[in-house]
């Protein structure tokens, strides 16, 4: 099935990365954390709901012995725009201490998400604490958000695809693109 088959694919007016295009870096990625991550306990952590197409796609590029969970963080946007507005829906299950943490998540906007469970994250006092980002999106930020590991960098636009929503349609599409004006109803 390709991301053309898809009824909302005609939304999408730009491809920024196509199916095989994101499989390809996603199994990189994959490589890079095995080896880099070899013999540690590793947690990987998600933030639905977007996170959790990538990660289950990382995870399993992921050729060591790991375990998963997911953090619900919830970041209201106006439209498109980020309104910095965010709550924490659910905290982690697994117990973390001393072991070594990988956040996965689709995309790094003002930071302002990943910063409200970075601090979640490290009141549970891991080992280690890492970034594992598929979009970097080139927006001015004030909070300095240091990424390890990043998928693609991507311009300062609104996308769709592979976990992220517009109105929580498009993510299921294979592909990331630009949403057409026309689609979206702020
Ligand atoms: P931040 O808190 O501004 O960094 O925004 C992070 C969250 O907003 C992400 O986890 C996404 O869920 C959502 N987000 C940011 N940019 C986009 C986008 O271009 N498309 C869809 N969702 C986005
Ligand atoms: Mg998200």
């Amino acid at each position: 099935m390709t991301a053309e088959n898809h009824e909302l694919f005609t939304h999408i007016g730009k491809v920024l990365y196509s199916e095989e295009q994101i499989r390809q870096r996603v199994q990189e990625l994959g490589r890079e954390l095995s080896k880099d991550y070899q013999g540690k306990p590793l947690v990987l952590v998600s933030i639905l709901k977007g996170g959790i197409v990538f990660l289950a796609d990382l995870l399993r590029s992921i050729t060591i012995p790991h375990v998963f969970d997911v953090i619900g963080a919830s970041s209201y946007r106006g439209g498109t725009i980020s309104t910095g507005k965010i709550s924490i829906t659910k905290d982690l299950d697994l117990d973390i201490r001393g072991k070594h943490v990988v956040l996965v998540e689709d995309i790094l906007d003002t930071g302002k998400t990943l910063n409200l469970v970075l601090e979640l994250i490290n009141l549970h006092e891991p080992a280690s604490l890492e970034i594992c980002c598929l979009l970097d999106k080139d927006h001015p930020r004030e909070l300095v958000i240091p990424i390890k590991y990043t998928g693609f960098r991507i311009p300062d636009e609104f996308v769709v695809g592979y976990g992220l929503d517009y109105q929580e349609k498009y993510r299921n599409l294979p592909c990331i693109g630009v949403l057409n004006e026309e689609h979206i109803h702020a």
